[in-house]
């Protein structure tokens, strides 16, 4: 048989996941003008993966890149089958049957670890929960997160750290024409908290939160940023990134902070105070959450490879509540090698390798190829590399049998009663959603659990 991606034998490549890196792989695919039909496969009924489940609700403009997405979704070459968990209800195998190549885009789902004792304590949570809870994802429908207490503290300083910190600082008047979920609006409406610490384990010159984000935190209805002008004292390397030309963002970022330390108090009702050079040893409490002990830092290394090192002097803080926000980390899918330390798939510029030997069939894009780092656009020209070195290998794919594609997942999902949901499915969900929100001013109520979704088709 001829090569496949032409008019009499198309290419078939699955694509996991609808998340930013899917859809521009989609997008890469077509836009290749080869004879090429994709089909997306995501374990949500709901597509756009983090856009929509992890996109801060008061940051609506981010989410404008689900448009695009949804103009690709109109190609006639695309399909998608969402609520299809690959691993679980279909297996890598029966994709590699029915497909020429599969791409893995399925991010980076759950969260790096802290590693100390109490890590675990009740009222110590991951910020993947957080963000996960007040946007909708069904996974974390059902975390309680008690803000009875007056003291919250967020450990890490990238944006992040800034969304948690600013969804708790804001007041529910910044936030309830946001698409927030109810659920979380509720009990966000009755919280107690006073003072929030950002706790970074480096200086302010090495925080990783963008200006725009940081920016926000000076703008808050209820909330005062607070710095003591003495955190930012800089050692000489430090000193010397702050002068790099092509640092800009950080030297951006300093001067905030010195804008805000020399803010006067006001009477607003919170402060979220940003510290410095502290890492968490220990998480306390008897039966859930009560304080920590955080030991003092200083960097040491060359200017841009600085990193935290322990003095051994302590202190202790109280706190009610606790949101670890160090970073994301991938999940492993069953018949996919795992790089387990770094949370990522291992690959050589997408294909997928395994003790560094490429592996057939396989390639990968987004998170889950790099790690969980970059922002919405960055993912494009992340997945436009991974297409074209499948483009590049198309003369290797096996022709000796037919691909059905998607015609040969169906029947399976069919068989194995899986209710997959498609995107003109997916659509009149979103219309219902859109619909809900109307009452209170938003721009959609989401649906939280898996089976309303389902029942709105019903
Ligand atoms: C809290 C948070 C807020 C952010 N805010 C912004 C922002 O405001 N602006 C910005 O530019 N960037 C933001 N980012 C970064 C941006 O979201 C990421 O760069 C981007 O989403 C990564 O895309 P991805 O496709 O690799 O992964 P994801 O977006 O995570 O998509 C992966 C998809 O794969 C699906 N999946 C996973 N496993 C399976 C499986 N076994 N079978 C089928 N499907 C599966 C998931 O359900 C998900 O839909 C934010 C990130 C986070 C964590
Ligand atoms: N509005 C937006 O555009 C937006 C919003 C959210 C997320 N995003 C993007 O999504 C990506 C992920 O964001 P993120 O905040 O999860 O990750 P991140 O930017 O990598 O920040 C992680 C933070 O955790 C700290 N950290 C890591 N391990 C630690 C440990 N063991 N102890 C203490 N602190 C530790 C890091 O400090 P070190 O620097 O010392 O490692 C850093 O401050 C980023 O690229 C971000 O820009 C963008």
């Amino acid at each position: 048989m001829k090569q496949a991606g032409t008019p009499d034998n198309p290419l078939h490549i699955a694509i996991v996941g609808s998340g930013p890196s899917g859809f521009y792989a989609t997008e890469a695919l077509i836009k290749s003008g080869i004879n090429v039909k994709i089909n997306m496969l995501e374990r949500l009924p709901a597509p756009y993966g983090l856009v929509r489940h992890g996109v801060a609700p008061d940051h609506a403009k981010l989410k404008q890149a689900i448009q695009l997405y949804d103009k690709i979704a109109e190609a006639r070459e695309f399909t998608y089958l969402g609520n299809v968990n690959v691993g679980r209800d279909i297996t890598v195998d029966e994709l590699r049957k029915t497909h020429h190549a599969i791409i893995f885009a399925c991010g980076a789902e759950t969260d790096r670890k802290l590693g100390v004792p109490g890590e675990n304590l009740i009222g110590s949570h991951t910020a993947t929960e957080f963000v996960g809870w007040y946007n909708g994802h069904p996974d974390y429908r059902d975390r309680t997160f008690d803000l009875s207490h007056e003291v919250a503290v967020i450990i890490g300083q990238g944006n992040v750290a800034a969304d948690v910190s600013r969804i708790l600082a804001k007041s529910i008047d910044e936030l309830k024409h946001t698409d927030i979920s109810a659920h979380a609006l509720d009990v966000l409406a009755a919280s107690k908290i006073r003072d929030i610490y950002v706790i970074g384990r480096r200086g302010p010159a090495q925080a990783k939160f963008t200006p725009k984000e940081l920016r926000e935190f000076g703008e808050l209805a209820i909330c005062d940023p607070v710095i003591s002008p003495e955190d930012l004292a800089l050692n000489q390397s430090s000193q010397r990134e702050l002068e790099d030309k092509t640092n800009i963002t950080s030297a951006k970022i300093y001067q905030l902070f010195k804008d805000f330390s020399q803010l006067q108090p006001s009477s607003k009702k919170r402060r979220c105070h940003f510290r410095f050079l502290l890492s968490p040893v220990e998480l306390t409490g008897k039966d859930r959450l009560q304080g920590l002990v955080l030991e003092k830092n200083i960097l040491q290394g060359e200017a841009f490879n600085q990193s935290a090192r322990g003095t051994g002097e302590k202190i202790t803080m109280d706190a009610g509540i606790l949101f670890r926000s160090i970073g994301y980390h991938g999940v492993p899918i069953a018949g996919v090698p795992f790089d387990g330390r770094k949370g990522t798939i291992p690959n050589s510029k997408g294909r997928v390798t395994d003790q560094g030997a490429v592996i057939p069939q396989l390639y990968t894009a987004g998170w889950i190829k790099r790690g969980p780092s970059g922002i919405i656009g960055t993912n494009r020209a992340d997945s436009v590399e991974t297409v074209e070195n499948l483009l590049q290998d198309l003369s290797s794919f096996d022709t000796s049998v037919v691909k059905p594609g998607v015609d040969g997942v169906l029947p399976i999902l069919k068989e194995r009663k899986v209710h997959f949901v498609t995107f003109p499915e997916w659509k009149k969900i979103d219309r219902k959603e859109v619909e809900r929100g109307k009452p209170a001013g938003k721009p959609r109520e989401k649906f939280t659990r898996v089976q309303e979704m389902l029942a709105v088709l019903d």
